[in-house]
């Protein structure tokens, strides 16, 4: 059965957003705040600019190859199969991960207005009822996918705009309590905050005119999310200490609330949670989809690829990822998940750039209508961001994503051995 092309430019640049402003924003401002300051802006912007160099690559692979899968079919084609697979299994690490971290940011804004119910016990809930919505369809999905972004965009001007009369000045200084290492390793943490701005290459086949419409999106997404994160960062930490954001669950809405408005603390919260539910909605999008093609390439099992013959979504991919993230949501702590997502993330982001360097090495005929300039500039740039930002995430989010990587790796030889075995049986 195949997928239904529906989306167009407005759609999939919805699902970008969609994706990319959720938990980052929202709750990883406050903790990259304690580490760089009221620099934090700083850091969004560097992590912003390492990700708008990725995002040139990932614009011209998903022009030239515009299939379900996004880096991981790049990979597949332009470096060799096993690099596919493991940016497919660093690509489902990061986002199950991610998934995790957002259900628990949400939880923790939806906490501010139910202080009765745990956050664990509302995070679990979400992951069960957002994973429920995506089984129905992805127009569906695309459809609440298009209000909720319209609210957290505007949600995010709100705040600027309620923000701007109430800033602090002597909240400024100093600017860089840690010095350009703190910068950095803000930047690491915040980078979580644009994962996501690739989402819609994943869901490629289900795109009208892709070669234009991909590429389009993915650059109008991330720049309108940039500006977006460089005020709000910059109004967060005009109206609050960075300290006491970096000690808040809710830090946008603390920073509202410095303003001496409780009702624009309300409406900060309630953007919050549309924000965090409508990127964890296509954060179930994307891994479904992501699963769906490496098991009709049969690098994961066959069984996950089916697409259910009513909703014709890929539902057992959307089911086994819904029920991952509901696990690790119910015990995962916050700083950690998001530094393990942002350790994968960089790491297929990385061999994103190494396959958009491949393609026009090894593929002439290949290239489609979008082309980034100064090649072989880019790809190489964002290859050595990417691989610098690692150098400033925690030793141990570093061990943890190495790990789960490395697990990944051994699977897929032990599958081909097995793989290898069948086919030489008789019969
Ligand atoms: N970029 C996504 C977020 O901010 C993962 O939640």
């Amino acid at each position: 059965i195949e997928l239904k092309r529906t989306l167009n430019v407005f759609d999939a640049t919805s699902i970008g957003i969609g994706a990319i402003v959720g938990a980052g924003i929202f709750v990883v401002t406050g903790i990259s705040a304690g580490l760089a300051g009221p620099a934090v802006v700083l850091s969004v912007l560097i992590s912003g600019a390492i990700a708008c160099l990725t995002a040139l690559s990932f614009a011209e692979l998903s022009s030239a190859i515009p299939k379900e899968g996004g880096a991981y079919a790049y990979a597949h084609e332009t470096i060799s199969p096993f690099a596919g697979f493991m940016v497919g299994w660093l690509w489902l690490i990061s986002n199950i991960v991610a998934g995790a971290a957002i259900s628990i940011g949400l939880a923790s804004y939806i906490a501010i207005l139910i202080p009765s119910i745990p956050v664990k016990l509302i995070a679990i809930s979400a992951c069960i009822i957002v994973t429920l919505v995506n089984l129905f369809g992805i127009k569906e999905s695309s459809l609440v996918n298009n209000v909720l972004v319209l609210v957290k965009i505007s949600v995010l001007c709100f705040f600027m705009a309620v923000g701007m009369f109430h800033l602090t000045p002597k909240n400024l200084v100093p600017l860089m309590p840690n010095g350009w290492i703190g910068v950095f390793q803000g930047a690491a943490l915040i980078f979580f905050a644009y994962a996501g701005f690739a989402r819609i290459t994943t869901v490629a086949e289900e795109v009208k005119n892709p070669e234009r419409t991909i590429p389009m999106s993915i650059l109008l997404s991330l720049g309108i999310c940039m500006a977006l994160y460089t005020l709000t960062s910059f109004t967060a930490v005009g109206l609050v200490n960075y300290r006491d954001l970096a000690l808040s669950g809710s830090p946008l809405s603390d920073a509202a609330m410095a303003t001496g408005n409780p009702l624009a603390s309300l409406v900060v919260t309630l953007g919050a949670i549309t924000a965090t539910t409508s990127v964890l909605l296509t954060t179930i999008i994307g891994l479904s989809r992501v699963s769906f093609a490496m098991s009709r390439n049969l690098q994961l099992p066959r069984f996950v690829g089916k697409v259910h013959a009513r909703f014709r979504t890929p539902y057992v991919s959307i089911i086994t990822v819904g029920v991952a993230m509901t696990l690790l949501a119910s015990f995962a702590d916050l700083k950690q998940v998001v530094a393990v997502s942002s350790f994968a993330s960089l790491c297929y982001y990385a061999t994103t750039n190494v396959s958009a360097f491949f393609l026009r090495k090894r593929n002439r005929t290949h290239i489609g209508t979008f082309k980034a300039p100064l090649y072989p500039v880019f790809p190489l740039l964002g290859l050595a961001s990417c691989i610098i930002l690692i150098f400033f995430l925690t030793y141990d989010s570093v061990l943890i994503g190495t790990v789960a990587a490395i697990a990944g790796g051994v699977y897929y030889l032990i599958r081909k051995q097995i793989t290898r075995k069948d086919a030489g049986r008789p019969g």
